[in-house]
């Protein structure tokens, strides 16, 4: 396993490119299911899980060219897929405990193949993240389930899956992305009301409208899917990151400095734009490229509540509140999605963070200053905030357990030292 050695205090200088977004590219891997023919995305960000998902649909029978290149070579993936051999319609469980997002090929094995064994997800560290929802709107789309030693064993009828009103209770992004997946298949039309509306779902949303879907209402609250009786290979270009973007902002609002961020999804990232305007980051646009600067002194504090797109993103939270601990005053964050996301606060706390929580809210009082230490990475986002926090603190932080930045990210140490941090990648 890896550990991040890193010397703070580093200021950050240069230019650098946002890679493809792991959350659009994960649901437009799966899609590739659907199709008649390849699909060749391009863009495609070189991180875990995606190399996951890639396997994964190597092991069902389908064919998957991508280099994924480990740390040398730079620029975005060409990941073409061709599942016209696909044999085996299962995600078995050693593959889905290590990614949860596998559950996004349940939609298309129901829609292409009329079967599906999937491992039920487990939880993980932020939250119990039940896929119930996704299996309720399945089931009035025909479908029919059984949960057997740990696998959801699932078939549709004879003749195939048929459109239907599906509501989501809460908005759920992968849920959204499954039906919509399977609908564009079905019999017929499905409605999606309390669709999520997060940027990924209507790239996803776009590629299958490339492949020959009907598809009408992304980027709302209520989309609608004409089923068709097959669907083509296409090309396409992954949508950019909009939290390796928001994520490098927030390195620059704890380290300082002058940074560019080419190819960011100013569009898709207007709160998160808002929140860090408005604790004082100077931002400016030109075309697709932003340019951050830090205020030289401390931001100032503001309150922060997670909420669906097009609110604030819950997968900016521990960035975001990590930005907060060195700003001049108290600070509120909120988590509203996942019950359970705040493992990264005790970790602040070892830098000398003030930070106290209160059932789903973390009150963080502004510091003058965080000092090194020893830190272990839970998850994804939080071991992104402890590295964050890490770049700012007095002194050298270790952050341990890496490899859970390194299925989300594409070789962010790698980013942050071509802007001057100081990191170093252990063995530890
Ligand atoms: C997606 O997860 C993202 N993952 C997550 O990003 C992101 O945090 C999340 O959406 C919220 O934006 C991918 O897109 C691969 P949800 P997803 O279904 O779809 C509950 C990252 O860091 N729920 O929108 O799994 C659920 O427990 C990851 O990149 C049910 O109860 O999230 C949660 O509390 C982390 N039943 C809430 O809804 C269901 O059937 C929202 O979850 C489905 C969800």
């Amino acid at each position: 396993m890896d550990r991040l050695a890193v010397e703070g205090g580093a200021p950050l200088f240069g230019k650098v490119r946002v890679s493809g977004a792991k959350n659009a590219a994960l649901p437009l891997m799966a899609a590739s299911i659907l199709a008649d023919g390849p699909l060749d995305l391009t863009n495609v960000p070189s991180l875990g899980d995606l190399k996951t998902m890639a396997r994964l649909l190597t092991l069902m029978g389908g064919a998957v060219r991508a280099s994924f290149r480990g740390d040398e070579g730079a620029g975005p993936e060409e990941c073409l897929i061709d599942m016209r051999g696909l044999s085996v319609p299962e995600a078995r469980h050693e593959l889905v405990k290590t990614m949860r997002a596998s559950a996004l090929v349940l939609g298309p094995l129901l829609a292409r193949h009329g079967r599906a064994v999937v491992s039920l997800p487990g939880g993980c560290a932020i939250g119990v993240r039940p896929i119930d929802m996704h299996l309720k709107a399945l089931k009035e789309m025909g479908a029919d389930f059984d949960i057997s030693g740990g696998d959801i064993i699932a078939r549709a009828p004879a003749g195939g899956l048929r459109g239907a009103a599906v509501n989501f209770p809460t908005v759920t992004v992968t849920g959204t992305e499954n039906v919509m997946m399977a609908a564009a298949l079905a019999r017929g039309e499905t409605v999606i009301s309390n669709a999520a509306r997060e940027p990924e779902v209507v790239d996803t949303g776009r590629a299958l409208c490339a492949m020959g879907a009907r598809i009408e209402g992304l980027g709302t609250g209520e989309i609608a899917v004409h089923g068709v009786p097959s669907l083509s290979g296409a090309r396409y270009a992954v949508m950019s990151d909009r939290i390796e973007a928001g994520t490098l902002m927030a390195a620059v609002a704890l380290a300082g400095g002058k940074v560019t961020l080419q190819g960011a999804p100013l569009a898709s990232m207007a709160a998160v734009r808002d929140k860090f305007g408005e604790a004082g980051l100077y931002m400016s646009y030109e075309g697709d490229d932003l340019y951050l600067e830090s205020p030289g002194g401390r931001l100032e504090a503001v309150n922060l509540v997670t909420m669906p797109h097009p609110g604030f993103p819950t997968d900016m939270q521990a960035q975001f509140m990590a930005a907060m601990c060195l700003a001049s005053g108290v600070s509120i964050v909120t988590e509203t999605i996942f019950e359970n996301r705040f493992m990264h606060v005790a970790e602040l706390r070892r830098l000398g963070a003030d930070i106290t929580l209160e059932g789903r809210s973390a009150v963080v009082k502004g510091v003058r200053h965080l000092s090194g230490a020893p830190l272990t990475a839970s998850d994804l986002r939080a071991s992104a905030g402890l590295l964050l926090a890490a770049l700012a603190a007095r002194g050298r932080s270790v952050v341990s357990r890496v490899y859970h930045l390194d299925r989300g990210y594409d070789r962010l140490d790698r980013k942050l030292n071509l802007l001057g941090a100081r990191i170093t990648r252990e063995k530890e």
